[in-house]
């Protein structure tokens, strides 16, 4: 039974017939469409949304967005408190596991993660294969999904222990793959992770570390990459997680699910953006030629990275705490030359009628890579540092994938738009 008050009346004008569709959660059951059909014959009704753009793919407790407000929360607890407050491991446990740790809980999850950093030695084998100048995001992508190969149990998706031993795997190794994928563009050893440091510090250590004994990071530093991957943790159902999920839902295991997220967030439209926010403020060069910048993405011609979001019509709430973040690392580190392009781009951009019609904000994407810039990162290692921040999210999102009872294979409908029914013409005749 509909509930009337609930529920959402439509005329077919193709043959006169009403149907009332029920509401659930100001959603309609794209399957209740079916049911609308001219005869017996005919398939019904279908939704046609290129990119998704307002399809419900899922329920998730996971992460809250409003992108009018500008509010972003993971399991209820709003982004700017995790980020003054928490660690990125134990956000991590939050997202995967739906609450905060307790103590034992906690010490617990970061003893597991701080003791599965480490890779099987034939990692380093195939990652010595990559070309001099393979981009890292193409060499984390192939790892992750590699570690399929050497933990073949993991395809075991209904066992629950099974599954938290793989979330466990995954978040420790994610940094010492990307950190050795950053030393092999390099050309220099790989560093074994140090166990006697904090995650965030042992990345730095794997990275950096050349013949000293331990590599002491500014704690400084270490803190701003905590918060940088804690603001990266989880987006909700975004390009890669959307991925990760498609790719889950034929029950592979969850490395070659991840290595699928890990592919999405490369482009430039995702992850890649922080890399080409870079490239377009060297590409402006100075305050003088921002006018002009401004006037070719009016004209069609460029596009402002780090600007715009399907979600967020607002300030992106990320890219607020990163632009302070950015204070306390230039601190450290000097102020990078290309802020003050960056600030003034935000400026006149922010009064500038095309972006304010469209609301375009700065997104998260913004002024993330000139922090990573300034802590020696090369723009190709942008993206990595999203991929490690993003994988609890991803994990997050593929456990409620596979504990969900309506979830199936993802398989979308398409409408055909090729010939039919063509005759084949043998070579003979076609070249004849
Ligand atoms: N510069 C100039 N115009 C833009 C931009 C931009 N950055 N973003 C959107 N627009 C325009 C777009 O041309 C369109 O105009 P019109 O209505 O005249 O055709 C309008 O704004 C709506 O844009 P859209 O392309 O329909 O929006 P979307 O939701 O499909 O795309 C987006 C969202 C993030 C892909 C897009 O805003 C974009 O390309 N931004 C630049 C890349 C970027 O910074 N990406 C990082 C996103 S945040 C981190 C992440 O998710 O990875």
């Amino acid at each position: 039974m509909t509930d009337a008050d609930q529920s959402l009346s439509v005329r077919d004008n193709r043959t006169g017939k009403d149907y009332t569709l029920e509401i659930t959660d100001g959603t309609l059951r794209a399957a209740d469409f079916a049911k609308i059909r001219t005869d017996e014959d005919e398939p019904g009704l279908a939704l046609y949304d290129p990119g998704f753009t307002n399809t419900a793919s899922c329920r998730s407790a996971v992460t809250f967005i409003d992108g009018e407000k500008g509010i972003l929360e993971y399991r209820g607890y709003p982004i700017e408190q995790l980020a003054e407050k928490s660690t990125f491991l134990e956000v991590a446990y939050l997202l995967i596991y739906g609450e905060l740790p307790s103590k034992e809980q906690y010490e617990q999850w970061v003893h597991e993660i701080t003791y599965h950093t480490f890779v099987h030695e034939n990692v380093k084998g195939f990652m010595h294969g990559f070309r001099y100048d393979a981009h890292p995001m193409g060499m984390l992508m192939a790892s992750v999904g590699a570690l399929s190969t050497f933990y073949p149990e993991s395809n075991d998706i209904k066992d629950a222990d099974n599954r938290h031993l793989q979330i466990v795997r995954m978040i420790a190794k994610m940094p010492t793959l990307g950190a050795w994928a950053f030393r092999h563009a390099q050309g220099k050893p790989f560093v074994y992770p140090d166990n006697e440091l904090s995650y965030t510090e042992n990345f730095l250590s794997m990275l950096f570390r050349m013949s000293e004994q331990s590599y002491a990071a500014d704690p400084r530093i270490a803190k701003a990459l905590d918060v940088l991957f804690i603001l990266h943790a989880d987006h909700e159902q975004n390009c890669s997680t959307n991925a990760v999920r498609s790719v889950g839902s034929s029950q592979v295991d969850p490395y070659s699910s991840v290595a699928a997220g890990v592919a999405a967030l490369y482009g430039p439209l995702h992850g890649g953006a922080n890399e080409a926010v870079l490239k377009m403020l060297r590409r402006i060069g100075s305050k003088e030629n921002i006018p002009d910048f401004i006037q070719g993405v009016k004209d069609g011609d460029e596009r402002l990275m780090g600007f715009g979001h399907r979600v967020y019509k607002n300030y992106d709430p990320r890219a607020k705490i990163i632009k302070k973040a950015c204070d306390d690392v230039f601190e450290v580190t000097g102020v990078n030359p290309l802020l003050e392009i960056a600030q003034e781009l935000e400026k006149i951009a922010l009064e500038d009628d095309y972006f304010v019609q469209r609301k375009l904000y700065p997104n998260v994407d913004f002024y993330s890579g000139l922090i990573y810039e300034a802590l020696s990162f090369p723009p190709e290692m942008f993206t990595v540092l999203f991929a490690i921040g993003r994988t609890p999210g991803w994990l997050a999102q593929w456990l409620e994938l596979v504990q969900d009872k309506e979830q199936k294979i993802a398989r979308p409908k398409q409408i055909y738009t090729g010939d039919r029914t063509v005759d084949f013409v043998p070579r003979e005749e076609r070249w004849a």
